[in-house]
């Protein structure tokens, strides 16, 4: 190694970065270090920084949950746990810039990804995912290197039909259980408090989604239940009247009205005669509302959840 960047030990967060080619290995030893940042400063001629025999960046902080990048950086990583890892290349104006081809482009990505394989949440933007698609044909020969994985975060408006299957399948081939999720855009978050959809009347028959986990046990139950729910919950918030059934009606008479079509909801219930309550209720009373109409059980295998779709 003939050059060597030891950092501050005590260091918790750390954001680096490169104004030049990474000719030689970078050692990054921070026994502390939680967040990292890692940037490439591009020249605005666009030269490329990277060659294929470039050095890497070592990171030993078996303490670190953050990763984030602009550029692609070959990474080697001892810490297999990481809870995020976000890869931006938007401040980089074009992808030649990292890697003048395809091969030294592919070299990077894997040795990155390698490097990050314990990533559990994996954010990218577009232009990330516009590069790593043009990889195709070298993906489809190539095994996923993320072992833990839950999630691919997209940004938001990114249809997941529009990224190719050689690439979602080298992001999550390794992790059966991990899924492609679009961020929501932040700035358009409100909340509005009031009794069920009161607050939401003008967006009637706009809404995409209808979530709720609402009061649904009998009254003559609440005195009997366990005393961590029944002693620390006020009744309004678990009590649904005389069979449970009157929030959960509300809600399924709500959606009918409030959602767009094509629009999804999802119901918590107290289990397997709710369910079929419910299901028929909206088989016979909403006929031709609602389209695939399913009950989902929770991980007891106790039928939990109605759950379906507003007809188009
Ligand atoms: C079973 S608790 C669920 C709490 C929480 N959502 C959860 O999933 O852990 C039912 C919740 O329904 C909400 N709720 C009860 N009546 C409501 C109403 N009329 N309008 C809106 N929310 C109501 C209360 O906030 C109450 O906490």
């Amino acid at each position: 190694m003939s050059e060597f960047c030891r950092i501050f030990q005590a260091l918790g967060n750390l954001t680096l970065f490169f104004w030049t080619t990474l000719r030689t290995d970078c050692v990054i030893d921070c026994p502390q270090l939680v967040n990292l940042e890692i940037n490439y400063c591009t020249t605005k001629t666009g030269k490329s920084i990277v060659t294929s025999n470039s050095g890497q960046i070592m990171v030993l902080a078996p303490k670190i949950l953050n990763f984030s990048a602009v550029g692609i950086f070959p990474i080697k990583s001892g810490v297999f746990e990481l809870e995020n890892v976000k890869i931006q290349l938007s401040d980089i104006t074009d992808v030649k810039t990292l890697a003048p081809t395809k091969k030294i482009l592919y070299d990077l990505v894997t040795k990155m990804f390698t490097g990050l394989c314990g990533a559990k949440i994996l954010s990218l933007d577009l232009k990330t995912i516009k590069a790593l698609s043009a990889l195709f044909e070298i993906l489809v020969s190539s095994y996923s290197p993320f072992v833990n994985l839950k999630y691919v975060k997209v940004p938001h408006g990114f249809e997941e039909s529009s990224m190719s299957t050689y690439l979602k399948w080298y992001l999550l081939g390794a992790c059966s259980k991990a899924t492609i999720v679009a961020t929501l855009p932040q700035h358009k978050i409100v909340i509005r408090q009031g009794s069920w959809f009161e607050p939401l009347r003008e967006a009637e028959g706009e809404l995409a989604g209808l979530v709720s986990n609402p009061p649904y046990i009998p009254s003559e139950q609440i005195s009997g239940l366990q005393a961590e729910v029944g002693k620390h919950e006020p009744r309004l918030a678990l009590d649904g009247g005389e069979d449970g059934m009157g929030d959960l009606l509300h809600l399924c008479t709500g959606a009918a009205s409030m959602l767009r079509p094509g629009g999804y909801f999802a119901f918590e219930t107290n289990g397997e005669d709710q369910c079929k309550f419910l299901l028929n209720y909206m088989e016979t009373k909403t006929k031709g509302v609602f389209y695939d109409l399913k009950v989902v059980s929770d991980f007891a295998g106790i039928q939990r959840f109605v759950t379906g779709f507003k007809v188009k």
